[in-house]
């Protein structure tokens, strides 16, 4: 039987878990960042109640696979990935398989159809919630789609006591706001994840103390759309400008950084505060989707390109040493040679040093997806490869730039190439791959390390001692 759940989230209670054999729990993320907040807090919430994560999927009691549904590759993979997962619940009827995440959200109950080994589907927004799901399959037996939005006004995330599965690394992502209300005609976000709330300051900084008192050195604020922090709701209004003069306050945190932005609410604020502070590091995510007007027009950014360009013209003038990243899409429905050639135009012009790009992908339930989707494959193709190749270029001469210099690391972890020691990333949140002084280094310094080459995305150096 299908049951179709909306339950609130009670009090987490501690579990006695330093007496008992921990079940173990198996956890896979897709998609962005924000998942990989989401997935993070579901092994902590679980761990309260007695997992502990494994890596290992065949020694799971429960698989939790959190899903993303941006893009239709995005989903095959989660399909595929299931796929596998059938024989090992048909060899082990008392293992519990969960979908969790936007997928979950936007398809509901046509999961449980698709896939009826499934034992239950739940939306990002029920977080909070998963021991409650874990709990209630195992009293019922029963599979059931828990995807209701959180209709508070504000975003919380209930505080959990100081037992952690680990510490926190040198670097930690802090979640100031979910959701999104700008409604891009290609993207599915809004509906997955609802609409706009944010998280009052005093508990951000709570967590962001918590975090540092535990080892963490650079903090990540994270949201779909940061810049639009704080517009309603919040009991201590604030808006996102402020929020960065207030964290780079808090002792001990030595690095701060933001992600993601839109255009439009990014304000000559948040520019004066890259200035003022020494601790927001150079580096801004800028999504321009298209370098076309009509196209940016019909995607629903709402700003011209000259306007995106005078942003990053007046940002640049203040801050010359930021780094830009962005995202593309390449294929929108009606997009022409021309308007394409207007993408690859600004990527010349502002020389990103890395993008993500993508060909485009209509989504269930989006207005562009009610356009014919114009563009055939084998452009779109073309068209990536274009922008993937002329990225490559770009990335490769500002990466030429820092060879030779002295660049501050924050030291990460272990890196994996053969040579190097450490890994870490620089102010302009390139990855710098460090060989040299395994004796004094560790995760969580920072390192001073002279750039010798490029490789991709990365570069490579000496740790100067
Ligand atoms: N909130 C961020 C990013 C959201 S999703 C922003 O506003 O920019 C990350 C990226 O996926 C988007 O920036 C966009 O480039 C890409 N994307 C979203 N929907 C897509 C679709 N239907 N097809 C192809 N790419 C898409
Ligand atoms: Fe999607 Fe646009 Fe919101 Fe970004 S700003 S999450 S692209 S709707
Ligand atoms: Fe994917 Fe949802 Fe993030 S659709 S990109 S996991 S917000």
């Amino acid at each position: 039987m299908l049951v179709v759940v909306e339950m609130s989230v009670a009090k987490i209670a501690r579990f006695p878990y330093s007496f008992c054999i921990m079940k173990q729990v198996y956890l896979n993320t897709f998609g962005c960042q924000m998942n990989v907040a989401d997935t993070d807090r579901m092994e902590l919430v679980l761990f309260h109640s007695g997992y502990q994560r494994t890596l290992e999927k065949e020694d799971a009691d429960l698989i939790l696979v959190n899903t993303c549904s941006i893009r239709e590759k995005a989903e095959q993979k989660t399909f595929s990935l299931f796929g596998g997962l059938r024989s090992l619940k048909v060899s082990n009827p008392d293992l519990i398989l969960g979908l969790t995440g936007c997928l979950g959200q936007q398809e509901g109950e046509q999961l449980l159809k698709r896939m009826p080994y499934l034992d239950f589907v739940m939306g990002p927004d029920q977080v909070e919630g998963i021991a409650q799901a874990v709990d209630r399959v195992r009293s019922t037996g029963e599979p059931f789609v828990w995807t209701g939005f959180d209709h508070g006004k504000v975003y919380s995330i209930p505080e959990l006591s100081d037992d952690l599965p680990r510490a926190p690394g040198p670097s930690a992502f802090v979640n100031i706001i979910k959701g999104c209300d700008k409604f891009c005609t290609f993207c599915v976000v809004p509906f997955t994840r609802g609409r706009e709330k944010s998280r009052e300051p005093e508990e951000l900084f709570g967590e962001i103390r918590h975090l540092v008192n535990r080892g963490a050195k650079e903090i990540i604020l994270l949201g779909q759309n940061v810049n639009s922090y704080g517009k309603r709701g919040l009991k201590n209004a604030m808006p996102f400008h402020e929020l960065l003069y207030r964290v780079a306050e808090i002792p001990g945190l030595q690095r701060l950084r933001f992600t993601t932005s839109h255009p439009n609410d990014f304000t000559r604020e948040t520019i004066r505060a890259y200035r003022d502070l020494d601790m927001l590091m150079n580096h801004l995510h800028l999504p321009v989707q298209s370098g076309n007007n009509r196209v940016l027009k019909a995607m629903r950014r709402d700003h011209t390109i000259e306007e995106y360009l005078d942003l990053l013209a007046e940002l640049k003038s203040a801050v010359p040493d930021i780094s830009l990243s962005t995202d593309i899409i390449v294929g929108f429905p009606g997009e022409t040679d021309e308007d394409f050639e207007d993408t690859l135009k600004v990527m010349e012009e502002v020389g990103y040093s890395s993008s993500f790009m993508f060909a485009y992908s209509p989504r269930p339930g989006t207005p562009a997806s009610e356009l014919p989707d114009s563009v055939p494959d084998e452009t779109k193709k073309r068209r990536l490869q274009e922008t993937i190749s002329l990225q490559s270029r770009r990335t490769e001469q500002r990466g030429q730039s820092f060879v030779g210099k002295n660049v501050a690391v924050l030291i990460e972890g272990k890196s994996s190439k053969p040579g190097y020691i450490f890994k870490g990333r620089n102010p302009q949140y390139w990855n710098v791959n460090i060989r040299g002084g395994e004796s004094l280094l560790r995760a969580g310094a920072t390192a001073h390390v002279q750039v010798e080459q490029v490789s991709g995305h990365s570069l490579n150096g000496r740790a100067i001692l």
